[in-house]
């Protein structure tokens, strides 16, 4: 799992298994979600980006291209997006079927701005790279099924208080600039308001499988 993965430290001062020997958590999100930073130079890029045209988005704004990885300035950071997904295909999928790019944009906001819960829809894996955080705001990825959010939340009626793996909704992940998140596109996520005046400056891509893929007997086939 990322580094940046953290369980919130329990305020309950009742642990009764810390006299057991060599335990240890596993964290662990299905699907999971991976960071990659990026050792490249990528100022002249948030220069490049900023000089772009942005338009309205919910709660913040867009760039009007939607196309900006295929921009000749973005030609080694789009390198990286790929064998980023494609290092998240092998290790998470356990696959080396090709990843296709398809749309990107960047985000912008401004102080008071921010990113409402959403997916990706038609994407298989998504990514958003951060060009400027200064403010050093995190991303947040939310358990999307009721299932997953309430199964263990209605019983023992009594419970310790504090925070519990169990009884996480959901997960931030700190996104400071100069890296990469990659994460399946169905999973819902959002960033929190904007409070400083420090612009925040990412740029998202979705992607998807190169044809033919699927199995033709198990009804799955996409050619
Ligand atoms: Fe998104």
């Amino acid at each position: 799992m990322p580094k940046s993965f953290k369980i919130p430290s329990k305020s309950s001062n009742i642990n009764q298994i810390d006299h057991i020997p060599n335990q240890k958590a596993v964290p662990w999100e299905l699907p999971p979600i991976w960071k990659f930073d990026f050792d490249q130079d990528y100022q002249p890029l948030v220069e490049y980006v900023s000089r772009l045209e942005f338009i309205e988005n919910m709660r913040n704004l867009r760039t009007k291209q939607n196309d900006l990885l295929d921009h000749d300035v973005m030609k080694e950071l789009k390198q990286f997006c790929l064998t980023c997904c494609q290092h998240y295909q092998s290790e998470v999928r356990g696959s080396s079927h090709k990843i296709l790019l398809e749309q990107s944009w960047a985000n912008l906001a401004n102080q008071g701005d921010s990113h409402h819960e959403h997916f990706h829809p038609n994407s298989y894996l998504s990514g958003v790279f951060y060009l400027k955080n200064d403010a050093n705001t995190s991303i947040t990825f939310h358990n999307n099924t009721l299932i997953e959010r309430y199964f263990w939340s209605q019983a023992p009626a009594q419970d310790l208080e504090g925070s519990y793996p169990s009884r996480m909704d959901e997960v931030n992940f700190l996104a400071p600039a100069g890296c990469l998140i990659v994460f399946c596109s169905k999973m819902n996520h959002s960033v929190e308001i904007q409070e400083e005046d420090t612009p925040r400056l990412s740029l998202s891509f979705n992607t998807s499988l190169e044809r033919p893929y699927g199995d033709y007997n198990g009804l799955t086939l996409i050619r």
